[in-house]
């Protein structure tokens, strides 16, 4: 998520306001900044700096080399194009007539570059920004209007997320916004009016807001806030007097950044869906450079990760070899980068990490080269060491993700492993046209799936609560249903301390079923229909031995209630994909277990975001 701030005022100066400002949003995470500052009429002055907002406000002096009061500012988290000065915000028209930053996605930036290239327009950067602010200028030029309707035009051809904050070289002290998907609200104080992407970067001057509506547009001046609809309209709007504090506003109100991450998985799994689904609903994965001819020759594919992120491979295997017949092994890096693995020379490794700077992670890529193995890379963050040095990179669009504890980067990565597996049977002629298109449908339908299990969360709170206490847990399933115990026991032990463990529901009986004993919890997980008696035969053992039961099926299958204490369900998908769904109640159970120990859920002892070291 990038971070944007804008402010307008009479007499204050703006650099300072806006620097202030983009410091209360670094929580959002970036890898460059900006700032584009007015001085009454004169050109407006544009900084960009790489790295951390530090060199930004050394390269302006606090702010104070760059007089006036009106300005834009931004903290760029990379997803069109590297981390750099020249891909950083604001992005400007040659002639500096517009300029601008944004945050969010605009999918079809691609078209809109080539239409405006054939009017000759050029590109500096890699950004999708700089392609619609240079659309923004093409509108107001090509029809000679004003920039509401310069930037209305410009809504109805883009396509994606945006939240943009404007300045026109004809409007002095003014700001112009327009907000699709993206956040956006606007402030209004006695200093002047501001624009930001969340209130903590404008708190310290105004807790009046007005949110920004779906395809709403706003006119800044140092006196007031106009709001206009798509047709150009004005909107009446009430203003919102925020009561939260600063800490608590950089969660967008949630207690956590967990939960709040928790409620923005529906946002991660649409928006790395749409990455790579074409306007007719194909999967097209040339970013990646995966080209059908290199998909057809893949003879055996070895997933490398840590964590998480490996959890997220274990269920990958069960999709990857039931869509392509294609065997995949699936291995820790810690292992893997010692073990000197046997690889095959047509193979491909896919290495997945959300950060891409994981130790043991980057050097399992590195073992994968040297052998002369293809690599691809699952990742989170753009340009991070994995992304720069694997053959191909899919990158997932979670955005960055604070809480140690992953919840959207690890969604996120079950939907790129479920679309590279599609992807990779239909072109190895595996599936056929109508069943790719009804596997996509259905995966469209996740976001809106994802949304109902998380509006379910107060009885997984109220179940959490009876076994804050608990000692051991265990989570037991089949198939994927194993997979996804391995992550709803991780997210149980690394946040709430409780240690639990994940068991292929078969394999209690080997020695572990000793454990069980009264009132001991254990979980099932029981989407895989094929598995469901199975699963249920080893649950009713573990009932006759003391067990507590709780179950995780999908809707239909009631007759779950006969055999388990707590039943969760969720809803009926195709069973490829039950992972992102029944993940989501396991990740809240982890979550509310931390909470009700009265335990640090973002930030856990001993852990680190990252694991930069062996
Ligand atoms: C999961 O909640 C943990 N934060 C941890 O297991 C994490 O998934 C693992 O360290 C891998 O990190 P990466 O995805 O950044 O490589």
């Amino acid at each position: 998520m990038c971070g944007i701030v804008g402010f307008t005022s009479e007499s204050m100066q703006a650099a300072p306001v806006l620097l202030q400002g983009l410091a209360k949003l670094e929580y959002r995470g970036y890898d460059s900044a900006g700032l584009a500052v007015r001085d009454g009429s004169q050109d407006p002055v544009v900084v960009r700096a790489k790295g951390r907002l530090q060199v930004l406000e050394e390269k302006t002096n606090g702010g104070l080399s760059l007089p006036g009061s009106c300005g834009i500012g931004h903290t760029r988290w990379a997803t069109h194009g590297e981390p750099s000065e020249r891909n950083a915000h604001p992005h400007i028209s040659e002639d500096l007539n517009v300029i601008g930053v944004h945050n969010g996605i605009i999918e079809n930036f691609s078209e809109l570059k080539e239409k405006l290239q054939r009017h000759d327009y050029h590109f500096y950067s890699e950004t999708d920004t700089e392609v619609a602010i240079k659309l923004v200028d093409y509108y107001y030029k090509k029809y000679k209007v004003g920039p509401i309707d310069a930037l209305a035009k410009s809504m109805v051809r883009i396509r994606g997320s945006y939240a943009l904050a404007v300045m026109f070289r004809d409007f002095p002290g003014e700001i112009y916004v327009a907000r699709k998907d993206s956040p956006m609200i606007v402030g209004v104080s006695s200093a002047g009016t501001f624009v930001a992407s969340d209130v903590p970067a404008i708190l310290q001057y105004t807790r009046s807001v007005y949110y920004m509506e779906n395809l709403e547009m706003a006119r800044l001046t140092p006196e007031q806030v106009t709001f206009y609809d798509l047709n150009g309209d004005v909107v009446e709007k009430e203003t919102t007097q925020i009561e939260w504090d600063a800490e608590s506003a950089e969660k967008g109100g949630y207690e956590h950044f967990m939960m709040k991450e928790i409620h923005e998985q529906p946002k991660a799994i649409q928006d790395t869906m749409n990455s790579v689904l074409s306007a007719e609903g194909r999967i097209d994965l040339s970013a990646t450079g995966l080209t059908d001819e290199i998909v057809r020759d893949v003879s055996e594919i070895t997933i490398v990760a840590c964590g998480s992120a490996w959890h997220v491979g274990m269920a990958a295997q069960y999709v990857f070899e039931d869509l392509t017949r294609i065997p995949v092994r699936v291995e820790l890096a810690s292992e893997f980068r010692y073990r000197k693995p046997i690889l095959k020379p047509d193979g491909l490794v896919i290495v997945i990490s959300q950060s891409g700077e994981t130790a043991d992670s980057l050097a399992a890529l590195r073992e994968a080269k040297k052998l002369g193995v293809r690599t691809l890379g699952v990742i989170n963050v753009l340009g991070s060491s994995i992304a720069r040095e694997a053959d191909h990179v899919f990158y997932t669009l979670a955005g960055p993700e604070i809480a140690v504890a992953t919840t959207k980067a690890y969604s996120a990565q079950l939907i790129a492993m479920d679309l590279l597996a599609m992807h990779f049977a239909h072109v190895r002629g595996l599936l056929d046209d109508d069943a790719l298109a009804a596997m996509i449908a259905e995966l469209q339908s996740l976001p809106s799936k994802v949304e109902q299990l998380i509006e379910n969360k107060e009885r997984i709170q109220w179940f959490a609560s009876k076994f804050s206490n608990a000692r051991d847990v265990f989570f037991i399933g089949r198939g994927l249903d194993y997979a996804i115990c391995l992550e709803g026991s991780l997210k149980m032990k690394e946040i709430s301390y409780i240690h639990s463990e994940a068991y292929a529901a078969g394999e209690l009986k080997h020695g572990t079923i000793s454990l069980i004993e009264d009132g001991v919890l254990v979980i099932g997980v029981m989407t895989q229909n094929e598995l469901y008696e199975k699963t249920v035969s080893n649950l009713v053992e573990v009932r006759s031995r003391g067990g507590y039961l709780a179950g995780i099926t999908s809707y239909g299958h009631y007759e779950a209630e006969d055999t388990v204490q707590f039943t969760v369900y969720v809803p009926k998908t195709d069973p490829h994909f039950y992972a992102t769904l029944a993940v989501v109640p396991l990740q809240l159970l982890g979550y509310y277990l931390a909470v009700a120990r009265g335990l640090d859920v973002d930030k856990p002892r001993n852990l680190a975001k990252s694991v930069t070291v062996e």
